[in-house]
């Protein structure tokens, strides 16, 4: 069977989830070649070299560019700082090799349409770590939808909250930084984005609004020192799709209580389905006359799930997502599959994302296709 050379770039919380999905496709899936976990880059070269040897990949960097010149490596997955994904994915395209880039996409939209043009014309596969779409509860909503349970689809209400900036004394970030794509709508918002594209289609135009509301924060954790912040901590936008949906989505990092509540109620002319990441293997439903939602729960029958489990109501985690989204990947590197986000659709979000802070910024509606 033909080696693929798999190449990661980073060891941090994505680092780390990209290692096990590549280890877990491996062994669930019958991939139609063997992955070989050729090398591992962190800018931390002892680091590179520890997580190397725990994850099973076979050499170690310090310089992330020596990687895309291994000549071991055939797919280069990059999961450091957004700032990063830009000189990173394009040294890769230029290397002719195929690039699985965490999302977003890049720091602003001119470098998005770089990326999508390098990768088009040198014909290389990308992917983008928009995870949750992987989901096949997701899957299921998705068929619901194209089959027409849900009638015409009139409303898509979004939301993706979490906590972990409630805190004002929670220090500063690269997360917290504009240059670096920081904020609640890039980190968080930009993959309900992503969800509502993927299940009501192209978004036209977009109203927003846009709240730093911790115009400061610790330049380390417990320091005294302050660092001036301007990324948004929640966002809130109207928004009018190509198919004459209507839809909100808001989202916001201080919103306690919240873990990961990418969520959405997604209404039509026949029924109601709604969503919460939180409780990631259901899906609540609702069909015109019914009384009130039937809970449908995740099992074998579904694409993707018997992988992991025979039994139904066992439950996927967040790991599987991106084991599925890896088995996507490899599928589109062989030439057997065309599922996944790619580097156009991920402009795509970037670019309503765009539209989101242009409409914010300007107090208007704005016409995404303008951008
Ligand atoms: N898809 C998802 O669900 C999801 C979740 C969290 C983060 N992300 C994305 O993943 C990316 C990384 O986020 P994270 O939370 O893993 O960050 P992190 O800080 O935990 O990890 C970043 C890693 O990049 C490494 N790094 C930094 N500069 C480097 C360089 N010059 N060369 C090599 N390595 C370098 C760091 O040492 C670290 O290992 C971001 O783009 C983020 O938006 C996606």
């Amino acid at each position: 069977m033909r080696e693929l050379g798999i190449g990661l770039i980073g060891t941090g919380f994505m680092g780390r989830a990209h290692a096990l999905a590549f280890n877990n496709a491996r062994a669930v899936f019958e991939l139609p070649v063997h992955l070989k976990l050729a090398a591992l880059a962190d800018a931390d070269t002892e680091r590179a070299q520890r997580c190397a040897t725990a994850w099973g990949f076979a050499q170690a960097h310090g310089d992330w560019q020596a990687l895309i010149d291994d000549p071991a490596v055939d797919v280069v997955a990059i999961t450091t700082p957004n700032h990063l994904h830009f000189p990173m994915a394009m040294a890769a395209i230029a290397a002719g090799k195929a690039v699985y880039c965490e999302k977003p996409l890049a720091v602003s939209l001119e470098q998005a349409d770089a990326m999508r043009q390098a990768a088009r014309k040198a014909g290389v596969v990308t992917r983008v770590g928009y995870n949750y779409q992987h989901n096949p509860m997701i899957g299921l909503a998705r068929q619901l939808i194209a089959e027409g349970d849900l009638g015409d689809i009139i409303s898509f209400q979004g939301e993706f909250s979490e906590d972990f900036m409630a805190d004002p004394a929670s220090p500063w970030s690269w997360r917290c930084e504009v240059g670096h794509a920081g904020g609640a709508l890039a980190d968080l918002g930009s993959h309900l984005l992503a969800m509502a594209r993927y299940l009501v289609g192209d978004v036209t135009g977009v109203c927003a609004d846009t709240q730093t509301v911790h115009a400061q924060r610790p330049a380390v954790n417990g320091s005294a020192e302050q660092k001036a912040i301007a990324v948004d901590d929640q966002v809130h936008a109207l928004l009018r799709f190509a198919n004459g949906a209507r839809g909100t989505v808001s989202s916001s990092w201080l919103k306690h209580g919240y873990k990961n509540h990418l969520s959405f109620e997604i209404s039509g002319t026949k029924g109601t389905l709604a969503f919460d990441q939180e409780r990631l293997n259901e899906l609540r439903l609702c069909r015109a006359g019914q009384d009130g939602f039937q809970r449908l729960l995740a099992g074998p029958a579904l694409p993707g799930y018997a992988a992991f489990s025979p039994a139904a109501g066992h439950q996927l985690g967040y790991n599987e997502l991106k084991t599925l989204e890896v088995q996507e990947l490899i599928m589109a590197v062989t030439g057997q599959g065309a599922d996944g986000t790619d580097f156009e659709a991920a402009w795509e979000v970037e670019r309503l994302a765009t539209a989101i802070r242009v409409a914010a910024q300007e107090e208007r509606w704005v016409n995404v296709n303008s951008l």
